[in-house]
Order: C-alpha cells, then structure tokens, then sequence
C-alpha cells in the first residue's frame, strides 16, 4: 500500500537556533514542503533584522532540501507601521500568553489590552496564532482560554485566528460556530492521552504544552482530523530539547516529532481507514485557510516498518525505538 501527498506542511514547528537548529531542521525539511516557524526564540523573533538572520540561517540548516520556512512574528504592541512593514515577511503573529509555555516570558499579560493590536491584524489581514492557554490549573487551561476566542472571533471577524495544537473536545466544538477560527492539532494530541505521559512511570519526553487530556478529548481531535475537518490543520508542535532537560527535575515542555510525523500519520489514518482524508489534512485544509500555493514538493509513503532510532543528536523523538509500519520511501521537488 502507498500513498503520495502533495506539498505536505507542518502548520506549527519549532527550530530553535544554532547547533540544535542544524541537527532537527533537517529532518522537517526532508518531509514537509514548507512549515510555519514559531518566534519562540530567546529573545524572541520582533524585527525584521531577527526574522530575517533568522530565516537566513534556517535555509542554511536545511539545504540541499527544497523548503520554504513560513515566518512568524512574536506579538508585542507593533505600530501599523511596523506590522505593514513586515507583513509580506509573515504568515502570522504568534500570540503567546506571558509565562504559559517555553520561551513565552515576553509574551502578553493583558488579554485585554492587546486588542488594539489585534484590531490592526484584522485590518492588515495578517492571520493571528495563538497559544490559548490561561493560567489555571493545568488540564482546564485550554478550556478556560476558549471564552477569549470566542470574544475575538466575534469582536474581529475579518481576522483569522488559528487556536494552535487544540487538546479538547471543547476548541473542536468551537470551530464549528465561527468561521474566521481555525486550528492545528499536533501528531501527539492524536496519540497520546495523560495517562502515556504520567498514569504510570513518568514520561518527560511526552511532557508538552498543553498537556495531553483525556480519552474523551484525544478521541473528539481524532475525529475531527480522520474527517478532514475544512479547518483543522496539522502542525507538529515538534519541539526538540536536549536530553538532559527532559530527563531532569524541571523538565522542559515539549515532544520533539519532526522525523516521524509523515510516517506515524500515515499509520494512523490508514489504521482507520481514513488514508484518503491525510492530503487535506496535511496541506489542502491549510493552503485554504491561509490562502496558500501548494509547493511542488512530493512525498510518497509505503507500508513498511521501521525502528524509530533512539536519539537524533542530543534529543530524544516521539516514539523512540518503537517501530512504525509507515515509511517516507520518495521524495521530489
Ligand atoms: O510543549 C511545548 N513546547 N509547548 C509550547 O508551547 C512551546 C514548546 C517549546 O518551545 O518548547
Ligand atoms: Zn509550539
């Protein structure tokens, strides 16, 4: 059995920068066409002298592969100035609460005074990429944030807000009463549920935010992407940390998926008869919502296992040393 997907994309990636941007980017050129990059950096991506060093050197790290890295700016109080200066650099401005995730200390203390800004996205037509998380207690976060979405996709209309990596059953809901949401779901949402990361002998390289829900909720993600739903996309959230800040106190939040999406993808619909569905999942859901030009980028999966290696470089992947019936077998640009 085989399947040939279409300028795949990864709608939510991390690369970080330097020696650990050399070793994980590679492995998300390789299998997606194009990904769009979180600003999560330290400092964060806010200039175009940032973003542009930055994009620089993400070209650097993936050639010889043909990629295109989708940047996207790390929200503060931009002038209109400033944010239509930058817009044709963008896909989006990436909205992170302050302190809720990795790297996010610069990020927004007033949900309410950001809207000025918010209003100028709208305006801009910049789509708008948020962390919805509040700072309550761990596994109810996503669902107190769902209120704020609901307030911005009625107050800003025009403005496409993407709920990143969505964990419940509740933002699947919400999709469906406004249309200018959309959201990613991440490989590891599908997979796993709480249980697999602390139900029994800890699990730190399943440890992310957000953190993994119930049966209920992985189970009404699941769905919604073996439907295709018309705007829920897949974005890895792949976020690789070296080994000794995951196996550690203080644990750092992320899943590192990047060499194995395309192939645990394809096991996982397949498995539920849904292989059909994957192109619109992995690209035609996000080439519409955010209006953009499939690449010509090909890759084609087979039915035939292999063993996740242990380590790449410093970091453990999702799915160590497990095997998976999928392979990526071709790949043309
Ligand atoms: O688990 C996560 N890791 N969630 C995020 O929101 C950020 C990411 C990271 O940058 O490590
Ligand atoms: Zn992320």
């Amino acid at each position: 059995m085989e399947i040939r997907l279409h300028s795949p994309l990864d709608m939510h990636l991390h690369l970080r920068e330097g020696a650990m941007l050399r070793t994980v980017a590679p492995w998300s050129a390789r299998d997606f066409a194009a990904a769009v990059v979180m600003p999560n950096l330290v400092p964060p991506v806010t200039s175009l002298e940032r973003l542009t060093a930055y994009r620089e050197a993400i070209g650097a790290a993936v050639a010889p592969h043909h990629f295109t890295p989708l940047m996207t700016l790390f929200l503060q109080p931009y002038s209109e100035a400033t944010l239509s200066a930058l817009r044709s650099q963008i896909i989006g401005v990436k909205l992170y609460p302050e302190g809720v995730t990795t790297n996010s200390a610069g990020g927004v203390s007033d949900l309410t005074a950001v809207e000025p800004t918010l209003a100028l996205l709208e305006d801009l037509g910049i789509p708008l990429l948020v962390h919805g998380e509040s700072h309550g207690f761990v596994l109810d976060r996503e669902a107190e944030f769902l209120p704020i979405y609901e307030r911005w996709a009625q107050r800003f209309p025009r403005l496409t807000i993407v709920m990143e990596h969505i964990t419940t059953a509740g933002a699947v809901a919400l999709l469906d009463r406004y249309p200018n949401l959309a959201a990613t779901v991440t490989l590891h949402h599908l997979m796993i549920t709480l249980d697999d990361m602390a139900g029994g002998l800890l699990n730190p390289h399943l440890f992310c935010k957000p953190i993994a829900k119930r049966p209920e909720d992985r189970a009404a993600l699941l769905q919604a992407a073996l439907a295709a739903h018309p705007r829920l996309m897949f974005g890895s959230d792949s976020a690789p940390h070296p080994i000794e800040r995951k196996e550690a106190a203080g644990c750092a939040a992320g899943v590192f998926s990047a060499p194995v999406c395309l192939p645990l993808l394809a096991e996982l619909f397949a498995h539920h008869g849904a292989l059909d569905r994957l192109q619109a999942f992995v690209s035609d859901n996000a080439c519409a919502v955010y209006g953009l030009t499939p690449l010509p980028k090909t890759v084609t999966l087979r039915r035939m296992p292999w063993q996740v290696p242990d380590r790449y470089g410093e970091v453990v992947p999702f799915y160590a040393g497990k095997t998976v019936d999928w392979a990526v077998v071709a790949r043309d640009s």
